[in-house]
């Protein structure tokens, strides 16, 4: 029977890492013994049997939203405290939406502590199938309007023991996404493939958990439909992604509370998954501007002296960031008074600059100051906001000022006593947005200065492939008590948790949209924050990666995300960096960031020729700026992405699912950066349809080809698929004059002649804008050699700019005359059949129509 079983299709019966698995330790789990050649390529050797004890359904009833049954286990596995019996609900939320939980039938367990939709209607006309299967039990779902099946927890038994919850399932294709944070190809790959998640503090490297954690995956099915997956669970947990294609979840604690998302689109299943977990924030517009920042500014005036290099350059720049530098001593909420002494009239003049500061805070809170002299943490200790250890007293760790308290930032205690502290030093610095780090929680301990209790909390009966393998590897203890529960449960939502606190404290301070940047993230984080990519090095292979990371972040519902440009640690060389510098132009957060003891990296570091290069690049992104405004404005009110796998807009297409080296903005913007050093050409893919150059309008017509690009050193390649309308803006060194100044509309015309786009445009900042009304929608249309805007919703901020001039790309034949709002106007024409009319003073608030005959 065991031998019958293909490769594919074995399930790892011996997930403990490090064991040499011999035929007595599998037998004596009841598991089949089929050892493989040396140097195997990851088939289990120890793998269950097609009857291995799993649950059966033992009764079954409907309820108003779905159903309810009881599943039962008659014999015990070989982990402790199997749970005999178990509740299964069924929950038809939505008719793309299914919702099922497993608990224990007579005792709560832990459950992730965030909002989800409550549902009170069952779904009228699902587009799934569901079939429980009895014996052993299983969920087996399909699309109705295909009969292809999304899951079948069938393949393979069900465990659910109090520290060991595992559910396989089948896969509808290798084409699989999402499953954050680790450092991969955007499309996972599923040989043999565990990827384990539990927040951690190191710089990314394949194949380990990483600072965020999002068990999350969409799949593709035949015929590029696309569902998604969500399993809420928080605990320590391995996705095993084996060549069947089918799926293992193992965690080692909470519930199996899912939810299934039936698309059918790529993008409708990241905005049905973002209904569930929280759409990410609309951004302050300046959060969409140049910022610098690196560690080792070793004064405010080195820092300031940078960005008055960028001015005289006339480099744009819009935010100026310190690092932990600023700190006295490296304490939160402090400022050194000797090397940063200047630090307040640094901020002052950023802002008469209308340019920003942003600081980092590390939520370590000091423990070892004079009692009296440290108000974080005399106050926080009165106030009892840190993290305890299991017998109740604060837990010390260490990070950049020595020993430190952790902050229990699941109490809302917490969370205004972190307002107060980030309130008075406001005072003293009126810094723009923070930037928390370290947020996994690291610590430069295992554990704490006592260790950890040794107990089954800390020493489960399975840890997954932790880096470490001890879940308190630089981290605190598992067993630490915080005010929801334990830090066993609640780790992996330190940082969410942090973030929701740091947003809603800049909220309450400024009374403007807040700007976070946050390095552990858990779903529903684009709530509250951004992320970049943490500690990549400066080579080509990091910043090539770089693009799966910001595809995913996007998947995930956190579309503010960007690398560091340049490199963080190792030491960038102008090539690479000018080449960053314009990839990084097209990161949705574009920051450069660089290590203590690397050579300066900022743009005014390096040649002239360089300088140029990344300022043309710099001042592109904000011409850019409306669109990528809208773009975030769709993904705040419809949960869209806005950098974009091309497999997103291309899902019929096969050859965009594994491309993670370009990308779109949007719809219609595709990026085809270099990646690589020493080339003055680029190959990039170009899915059926007209192109347009982006600069000259110079366009070809792909069946879906590979197309070689020149590419010098001056230049990243960007092309405008047909049928988009890209609003534009001349550009400025910072976003404030930018986004005051006229608009050019790009429009690509499709074979047929046809364009559109859209334009979001408010205030910028104000809380609110899209909930309030307090918008201008105005759409743009191009049929039949007529332009037309039309305002969908007016507000005063669009009669502020003007709509200046207008590309046409793909005009077949020479206008005999151009009729903007039925009045004659002058216009040029090329022989690349580009159409442009300039001087037309349009308002942007008011309909207007450009046509052409
Ligand atoms: C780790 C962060 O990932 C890095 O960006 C920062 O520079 C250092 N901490 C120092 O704060």
């Amino acid at each position: 029977a065991c031998t019958v079983i293909p490769e594919a299709w074995r399930f790892d019966c011996y997930p403990e890492r490090g064991a040499i698995v011999t035929q007595d330790m599998c037998e004596a789990r009841n598991c089949c013994f089929v050892p493989g050649h040396s140097g195997q390529n990851g088939v289990p050797w120890c793998f269950y049997p097609p009857d291995f004890p799993s649950y059966s359904l033992v009764s079954q009833q409907p309820t108003p939203l779905g159903q309810k049954g009881i599943l039962k286990r008659q014999q015990k596995t070989y982990y402790p405290d199997d749970i005999m019996t178990l509740q299964l609900e069924v929950f038809e939320e939505t008719n793309t939406r299914l919702h099922v939980k497993i608990t224990d039938a007579s005792s709560p367990r832990y459950e992730v502590p965030i909002e989800v939709p409550t549902v009170t209607e069952r779904a009228q006309t699902p587009e799934y199938v569901l079939q429980l299967s009895k014996d052993p039990f299983g969920v087996i779902v399909s699309r109705r309007s295909t009969g292809a099946v999304l899951l079948n927890t069938s393949v393979a038994p069900l465990f659910y023991a109090d520290q060991f919850l595992q559910m396989s399932s089948s896969l509808t294709s290798q084409y699989i996404y999402g499953l954050g944070e680790h450092r991969s190809s955007f499309q996972h790959d599923v040989q043999w493939n565990t990827l384990t998640m539990w927040a951690r503090d190191v710089p990314p490297t394949e194949k380990t958990n990483l600072y965020g954690v999002h068990p999350f995956y969409l799949g593709l099915e035949e015929g590029g439909l696309a569902h998604g997956f969500f399993l809420l669970n928080s605990n320590a947990m391995d996705v095993v992604l084996q060549p069947a294609p089918a799926l293992t979840w193992r965690t080692i604690g909470g519930v199996l509370d899912f939810y299934l998302f039936l698309g059918p689109e790529p993008a409708s299943v990241v905005q049905q998954y973002l209904e569930v977990v929280g759409r990410p924030a609309m951004p302050i517009y300046w959060a969409l501007g140049y910022h610098l920042c690196r560690w080792g500014y070793k004064t405010s005036n080195t820092t300031w002296e940078v960005v008055k290099n960028m001015r005289n350059y006339g480099i744009p720049q819009d935010v100026q960031w310190n690092d932990i530098d600023y700190m006295e001593s490296f304490l939160d909420f402090t400022y050194d008074s000797v090397n940063f002494d200047t630090l307040p009239d640094m901020v002052k003049d950023l802002h008469a600059h209308d340019q920003r500061y942003v600081l980092i805070l590390d939520p370590g809170i000091s423990s070892t100051q004079p009692p009296g002299e440290y108000w974080p943490y005399d106050e926080g200790l009165k106030r009892g906001v840190f993290i305890r250890d299991a017998d109740g007293k604060t837990l010390i760790g260490k990070v950049w000022p020595g020993l430190t308290a952790y902050p229990d930032f699941s109490d809302e205690a917490t969370n205004e006593w972190w307002f107060e502290n980030i309130q008075r030093f406001y005072r003293r610095v009126p810094f723009d947005g923070l930037w928390i780090d370290m947020n996994e929680p690291s610590n430069f301990l295992d554990g704490s200065t006592n260790g950890c209790p040794n107990n089954n909390i800390e020493n489960p009966p399975y840890t997954p492939g932790i880096l470490g393998g001890l879940l308190r590897s630089k981290t605190v203890c598992a067993s630490a008590q915080q005010k929801l529960s334990s830090h066993y449960n609640l780790h992996s939502l330190y940082g969410l948790h942090e973030a929701r606190a740091t947003s809603s404290a800049l909220t309450r301070l400024l009374g403007k949209r807040p700007f976070v940047i946050s390095r552990s993230s858990f779903p529903g984080q684009g709530q509250y924050s951004g992320h970049w990519l943490g500690d990549n090095r400066s080579n080509w292979k990091d910043m090539t990666a770089s693009i799966a990371g910001i595809l995913n972040f996007n998947l995930l519902g956190v579309p503010l995300v960007g690398a560091d440009v340049c490199g963080f640690s190792e030491q960038t060389d102008e090539e690479l960096c000018v080449r960053w510098t314009q990839l990084g132009a097209f990161y949705p957060f574009s920051r450069n960031h660089n290590a203590l003891d690397s050579a300066a990296q900022d743009p005014s570091a390096f040649s002239p020729s360089a300088r140029a290069a990344m300022t043309s690049a710099l001042l592109l992104r904000y011409s850019l700026f409306p669109l990528l405004y809208t773009l975030f404005h769709q993904a705040h009110a419809y949960g869209d992405t806005v950098a974009r796998p091309l497999l997103f807009e291309f899902s019929h297409d096969p050859r965009t699912y594994g491309i993670d080296l370009q990308f779109l903005w949007g719809r219609g913007l595709l990026v085809t950066p270099v990646l690589l050093p020493g080339v003055d050409s680029v190959q990039g893919y170009f899915p059926a349809g007209r192109w347009y150059d982006y600069y000259t309008g110079d366009s070809f017509l792909s069946a879906g080809e590979d197309m070689s690009l020149s590419a010098p050193l001056d230049k990243i390649n960007l092309h405008l698929r047909e049928g988009t309308i890209t609003p534009t803006q001349r550009p400025n060194v910072t976003l404030w004059v930018s986004s005051g100044q006229p608009l050019h509309l790009l429009c690509a015309l499709s074979e047929d002649g046809d364009a559109s786009g859209e334009l979001f445009w408010d205030d910028g900042e104000s809380l609110d804008t899209y909930e309030n009304q307090l918008y201008a929608y105005v759409l743009f249309n191009v049929n039949k050699n007529v332009l037309r805007s039309a305002v969908v919703h007016a507000h005063v901020e669009a009669s502020y700019i003007t709509v200046e001039s207008s590309s046409f790309y793909g005009v077949q034949s020479r206008p005999e005359q151009v009729l903007v709002n039925g009045l004659e106007a002058a216009f040029s024409y090329k022989d690349n059949k580009v159409l442009t009319v300039v001087d037309l003073g349009l308002n942007l608030n008011q309909n207007f129509t450009i046509s052409w005959s």
